[in-house]
């Protein structure tokens, strides 16, 4: 490599290799900051296809690339990114961006893409000691399915919005670069109404599908539509509360097209919870509930929502100290 790269992303998992591939395919050279692996990695990349989810039925069209990753504390090389791309589970966000921002470059931006709601605004009060650190957000509609450290299937086409949030603007070349090489993206001049929009469908699938163990195409069922009514019509004041304005019957219309063109999906929450991980329920369902109690609204279903999917957690845990 001739030059150490100035853009890195942070979170490797599924949606960090399709973004890592995606700006690859454009040119662009991507540090991966890593928990353990170090060295140049070979990543693999299989596109959309009908195809199952059988490795060996795709390999023949997948992509190979290479990638230098570091450990995410290793100093010398952070101090070259202008670009760092954040693509964590949300709830992992705010305790690994906190210790980078000291050692990152002084203009160093940062990009937030995950589910979910709330990292950015506990990054932007730390950012205030940081003035030329400057904050985008990012959401996707895109799906990727990791199957082993560095191989992804892009599992889902879909539009990806990002757009300014705090600080330094995203330099102008970084801007472009990101829109060219994500297909379907667009840069929103009111990113926070996008984060609004895809939290409202999170919060609508997300947990009824882990606490039901269903696929999403269940929650056409007229005693799930019931409760997806009334978490859009809690959550629609708190959202105007913070200044974005959502029209009640384009949400349901909008949340059961991705019930229907997703049908055969199982949500990321359920996945979580399936596989005994944490879910981004703090950050979905919570958000909202968090966010109602600052403004003195009320979001029953919300909290209802978010104790369930806590008390599936605990037992998770439990059953693991258990086992
Ligand atoms: N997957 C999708 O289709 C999809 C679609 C839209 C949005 N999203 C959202 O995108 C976000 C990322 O999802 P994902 O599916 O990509 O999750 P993921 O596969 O679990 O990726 C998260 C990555 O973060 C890394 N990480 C965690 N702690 C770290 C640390 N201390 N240092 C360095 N790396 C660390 C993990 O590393 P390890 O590899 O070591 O575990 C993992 O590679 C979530 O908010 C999700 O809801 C996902």
């Amino acid at each position: 490599m001739s030059q150490a790269p100035h853009i890195a992303l942070l979170g490797v998992g599924a949606v960090g290799q399709l973004i890592c591939h995606q700006l690859s395919s454009v040119g662009s050279e991507i540090l991966l900051l890593t928990r353990s692996k170090s060295g140049l990695q070979t990543l693999t990349y299989h596109p959309i296809s009908n195809a199952d989810t059988n490795v060996s039925a795709y390999t023949t069209i997948s992509h190979q690339y290479h990638c230098q990753a570091i450990e995410a504390v290793t100093v010398e090389q952070l101090a070259n990114i202008r670009l760092l791309i954040v693509t964590t589970k949300a709830y992992q966000v705010v305790e690994l961006i906190k210790p980078l921002l000291a050692i990152l470059r002084a203009d160093c931006h940062l990009v937030l893409l995950h589910n979910g709601m709330g990292p950015h605004l506990a990054l932007s009060a730390m950012l205030a000691q940081y003035p030329n650190i400057g904050l985008s957000l990012a959401t996707t509609s895109q799906g990727a399915l990791r199957l082993s450290q560095w191989q992804v299937k892009h599992t889902g086409a879909g539009l990806t919005h990002l757009g300014h949030s705090f600080g330094k603007p995203m330099a102008d070349n970084y801007r472009q670069l990101l829109l060219k090489a994500i297909p379907n993206s667009h840069w929103q001049d009111d990113i926070i109404s996008s984060l609004w929009q895809k939290l409202a469908i999170n919060c609508a699938i997300n947990p009824l599908t882990a606490i039901h163990q269903c696929q999403n195409g269940a929650l056409a069922a007229p005693q799930h539509q019931d409760t997806i009514r009334a978490l859009l019509l809690e959550l629609i004041p708190v959202a105007k509360a913070q200044g974005v304005e959502l029209e009640f019957a384009s949400l349901l219309e909008k949340v059961n097209q991705v019930i229907s063109l997703t049908a055969q999906n199982y949500s990321s929450m359920y996945q979580d919870i399936a596989h005994h991980r944490p879910s981004e329920i703090t950050q979905i369902n919570g958000y909202v509930s968090q966010s109602a109690q600052q403004h003195g609204l009320q979001t029953p279903h919300h909290q209802a929502m978010l104790n369930a999917i806590k008390s599936l957690e605990t037992a998770n845990r439990l059953s693991a100290l258990s086992r």
